[in-house]
Parts: C-alpha cells; structure tokens; sequence
C-alpha cells in the first residue's frame, strides 16, 4: 500500500516537472530556440508565429525567448543548450555581441542563425560567415524617402516651408541604412538639405523616436507640414505622436513607417492621423524561413546560405491595409 503510494507520488510530480519544463516534451523531436531582441514589438511576435507554424508543420519543438540584453543573451543560450535544443534564429540585442555569441554558441554546440540585425565583429565588420537572413534595407529606405515626396506633392505642399524629421538610431546598421537612404531619396528629388534635421533616438522605441522629434519640432517653429522618416514603424510612429503634441493636424503631416505589422492599431484608428501608411515587408517569411534553415542545418545537416536577402516591401494605407495584411495571413 505504501510502496503504492510513493510510487504514485513520484510518477505525478514527474509529470508535473515535465509539465513546467516544456508543455509537450518529446525527446526525439528536434528543439530549436527563437530568441528576439523586443519581443513587445508586433515584427517580432509575427516572425515567432510563423517560426512556430514552421515548426507545427515540420514536427520540431520551438522554444521563443525574449532577449532584450547582453547578459539574457548569453544565460538563454545556457538554457537552450540545457534544454536540449541544438541551434538557434537570433535577432540580437545588439550586433557588437556578436562574437561572444558565437563563442558561446560554439562552446554549447549549438547552430545559430541571425535574422534583422547582423552580427557586427569586433573589427567593425559583419561576421559574414553566420548565416544572415534579411531585408535590403537601404532599398527600403529610398523607397520611404520617394514615397513621402510623393505624397507631400500630392498634397501640393510648398517644400520650402516643410521639413524633415529623420528618426536616426546609427548604432544599427538596418537602421543607419533605411533612413540614409530615405534621405537620398529626399535630396534626389530637390528637397532642400536645410530643411532635414536628424533626431538621435536613444531607445528604438516609440518614447524614444517621440523625445528626439518633440526638439526638432521646438527648435523649428517656422515649419508649416512635416515628413516623418523612421527605420521602423515605432520611429516614425513617435515623430507623429510629437507632431500631435505640437499642434499639427493630419493633413500637415506625412509619416510612412517600415514594418507594417506594427501600425495595425493606427490605421484602423476612427481619426485619421499624420501615419499616411507603413512598408510593409515579410516578417511571415522571416519567422518561416530562418526557423527551417536552423532546422535543416541541425536534422539533416544542410548548411544555409550566409546571405538570404528578401526584398519585398509593399505600401499600406488605410485604403489596402486590411487586405494587403489578410492577403500574406498576418490579420
Ligand atoms: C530591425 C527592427 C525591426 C524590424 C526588422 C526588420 O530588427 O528593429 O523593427 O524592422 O529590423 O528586419
């Protein structure tokens, strides 16, 4: 009877432990980790939703870790490697990690994959040899910068009077590029250099972007209309909720983000607000696809190219938005 009893107690808090440890353990299924830098940002909970779909089809385990620092960074590696897991996608919190990522990936025999933001040595450049998967983002940003001109003409604003507010976070590449190349695009089509003014944003966020435009909008008080330039949805997002706050109406102001997944809330706003609309691009494809590539490279050894661009990037507004989002599965 007692033997009985001990023997139930301990098969129970087994199950339980396995209950904490990973809801539908299976040890001979492949685990992978997913780990994302701001995990509060729709981009990223979409690209782990399509790597879970990956994983639902495919038959291997995902587990997603938020890894907002250096130091989360480095003990989820630890836990991956402790969980059985044998490599991972990685959208880091800061690129400069890069080579102790790898160091310690290497140490846990874990594969790793980077996705978004590459990893940058400790020479300044990319480490070119971990595989890379993402966009071309300088071509993003040109197509930001024409797409705002554009609509600014539309709106037969008089340029002269207009300024620019460029969200700028340099310590990123992805983010250096998109809105260096939305200002070439500005000054191709004639807008004039003075009337572009950069906002250092300290945090890639929406206070952030908000803080670094709410000075430009107060040094410049002569401005009558404003374009909003941001490396992502939330940079520009900021810029508009400064413009807001400093007075200007929807009509006097253009901001087109870059994500698309994270303006949702926005468009479907009752009011119409200075977010003219947002570049939509493929989180669906990076979640999918970076998830595989770790996959196959750990279950069948196929090693993934170190470069895998994915190019596109599509306008939404209020007009298309819902249908553009229902389209690619991402409402
Ligand atoms: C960076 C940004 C994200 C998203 C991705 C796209 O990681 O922080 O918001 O734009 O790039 O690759």
């Amino acid at each position: 009877m007692i033997k009985k009893c001990i023997l139930s107690i301990a098969l129970s808090s087994a199950i339980a432990l396995c209950g904490v440890l990973s809801p539908g353990w299976a040890a001979d299924k492949v685990r992978i980790g997913f780990l994302v830098k701001q995990p509060e940002e729709p981009w990223f909970q979409t690209e782990w939703r399509f790597a879970d779909k990956a994983a639902k089809d495919h038959g291997f385990e995902l587990l997603k870790i938020a890894t907002p620092d250096g130091e989360r960074t480095l003990a989820a590696l630890d836990s991956l490697a402790a969980n059985g897991a044998q490599g991972f996608v990685i959208c880091t919190p800061d690129p400069r990690l890069g080579p102790s990522i790898v160091a310690k990936a290497k140490a846990l025999n874990l594969k790793v994959v980077t996705v978004d933001d590459r990893f940058v040595g400790s020479d300044g450049k990319f480490m070119e040899d971990v595989p890379y998967l993402g966009m071309d983002a300088h071509a993003v940003g040109q197509q930001q910068g024409s797409l705002l001109i554009a609509e600014a003409k539309k709106r037969g604003w008089n340029l002269a009077e207009t300024g620019a507010i460029v969200n700028t976070f340099e310590e990123l590449d992805t983010a250096h590029q998109r809105t260096s190349g939305s200002v070439e695009s500005l000054l191709a089509a004639g807008f004039a250099k003075e009337n572009i003014f950069s906002a250092a944003n300290r945090t890639t966020d929406i206070p952030g972007s908000f803080d670094a435009s709410n000075i430009i909008l107060t040094q410049h008080p002569e401005k009558k209309h404003w374009l909003v330039i941001g490396m992502n949805d939330n940079a520009v997002l900021g810029g508009i909720r400064a413009t807001e706050g400093a007075g200007f109406k929807a009509p006097d102001v253009i901001g087109i983000g870059i994500n698309g997944t994270d303006v949702v809330a926005e468009l479907e706003k009752k009011e119409v607000t200075g977010l003219y609309g947002s570049l939509l691009l493929s989180p669906n494809v990076h979640g999918y696809k970076t998830a595989m590539m770790v996959y196959d490279w750990v279950s069948k050894g196929s090693e993934p190219a170190k470069f895998t661009p994915i190019s596109d990037a599509t306008l939404i507004t209020r007009e298309n938005f819902k249908q553009k989002l229902t389209e690619m599965g991402l409402m």
